[in-house]
């Protein structure tokens, strides 16, 4: 299939900081005793949603800035927050705060918008639960909810669903009350806050899929430098292989392998990317990553690929109404339960627009094609989904606008701006 002419990209893209990074390093710092150099966090929504947990539970967090340090007192200074906990359209404040409210032992309700208020927070109090926390959740295991402080309990947790935020919670909850916890899933999700602990001292045992911490640990301050993050470095690298001409370069991008199954798949489909640069940067794998025009083939993405790449899974199927084939991915059951039911958004809007998608119970179908697609996309509120099909509007022949394009200030402040920097 030819690629699309007219279209010219170029230059040098650092896209926003990593967003899981950013939360992390808040949470860390905050709970860790002594002082902790943070620079490049990711300045969003999201991001600003924990910053402003972590106040409320008296953490010394100063207003986000390119450089800044936090002084932490240690978990046990957490106090309970005089208000409920917003955290506005974020799983990952929700979810994990939850396990650093329940290791430290205090009292919180969580509340968010309506997006996130639907979402499911069972898979997180279950183990609290069971480890001793004090729960309560709204009727359909949604927020609001409140983690009441209590004494814990070692636990061994198996999670059925792979998830970065369920496996962060328990370990949290666990390091910070002292105890003991084992948490298997059945597909490896990412290990930021492995590998984030393991950088301040925290002993952290990693067997397949399984992940071990030991009673009794203390974690230390550490300096974090947050890399791009490869989940926004992603619309850049989509829109080069979809442009006629030109060349475009993503630097200083987090390349830690439980992120980038993305980009395995882009090369399985024909895309002209190359990794350079890259280095051991903090404790994980950073580079740049080059993209050039292609012509794609279709993609099958199974089960155990999905954690790798949850979050680009709408992009990918921008990415397959331009590859020769159907492109299928299954086992993707998660996305019905991120920022929007993903899978609906997705095929609703790829049908809406012209192209030819189809919903499965656990993920979606998409026929590649040559024909220009049309019409207006309601990303339902869900970042991800505006800047997905945000990607395919920049393509020459397509008539695309995205209402609400303000809701990806979630993730990616900026990113219309730098999507037309790159296509200038
Ligand atoms: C995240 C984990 C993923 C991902 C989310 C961020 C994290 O969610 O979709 O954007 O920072 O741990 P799940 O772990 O629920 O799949």
């Amino acid at each position: 299939m030819a690629a699309v002419k007219k279209l010219r990209v170029g230059g040098s893209v650092r896209a926003a900081s990593d967003k899981s990074i950013s939360h992390r390093a808040l949470m860390l710092a905050a709970v860790s005793k002594g002082k902790s150099r943070i620079t490049h966090i990711l300045p969003s929504d999201d991001v600003r949603s924990t910053a402003a947990a972590l106040r409320a539970l008296g953490a010394a967090i100063p207003p986000l800035s390119d450089e800044f340090f936090v002084t932490g007192q240690s978990a046990r200074f957490l106090k309970t927050p005089a208000d409920a906990l917003d955290c506005g359209n974020s799983g990952t404040t929700a979810r994990l705060m939850a396990g650093v409210v329940a290791g430290a032992g205090v009292t919180a309700k969580f509340v968010g918008d309506a997006s996130l208020s639907r979402r499911p927070m069972r898979r997180i109090t279950e183990p609290l639960r069971e480890m001793g926390a004090g729960v309560s959740l709204a009727e359909g295991g949604g927020l609001p909810m409140t983690i009441f402080g209590a004494p814990l309990r070692a636990v061994e947790w198996t999670s059925p669903v792979a998830s970065a935020q369920i496996k962060s919670a328990i370990i949290l909850a666990a390091v910070l009350a002292g105890v003991r916890a084992v948490v298997s899933e059945p597909h490896r999700s990412r290990d930021h806050t492995e590998r984030m602990l393991g950088a301040r001292g925290v002993h952290v045992r990693v067997n397949g899929n399984t992940v071990e911490v030991d009673a009794g640990q203390i974690v230390r301050p550490a300096d974090v430098a947050v890399p791009a993050d490869p989940s926004s470095a992603a619309y850049f690298v989509a829109l080069a292989l979809l442009a006629g001409s030109g060349e475009l370069r993503l630097t200083d991008v987090c390349l830690n392998p439980t992120r980038t199954g993305f980009y395995s798949a882009l090369k399985r489909m024909g895309a002209d990317i190359a990794f350079e640069d890259r280095r051991e940067e903090g404790g994980d794998v950073v580079g740049t990553i080059v993209a050039r025009p292609s012509i794609l083939r279709a993609v099958q993405i199974g089960a155990d690929e999905v954690p790798s790449m949850i979050d680009e899974l709408p992009l990918l199927a921008c990415l397959a109404t331009r590859a020769d084939g159907v492109t299928s991915v299954r086992g993707a059951a998660e996305l019905r339960v991120k920022e929007s039911d993903r899978i609906a958004t997705i095929v609703t809007s790829l049908n809406a627009l012209g192209a030819t998608a189809t919903e499965l119970e656990d993920g979606f179908t998409v026929t590649g094609s040559r024909a220009g697609l049309a019409g207006a996309v309601d990303p339902r509120a869900d970042h991800r989904i505006a800047m997905s099909f945000g990607i395919l509007a920049s393509v020459t022949g397509n008539e695309i606008t995205i209402t609400d394009r303000e809701c990806v200030s979630v993730s990616f402040p900026g990113f219309w701006d730098a999507i037309g920097a790159a296509t200038q």
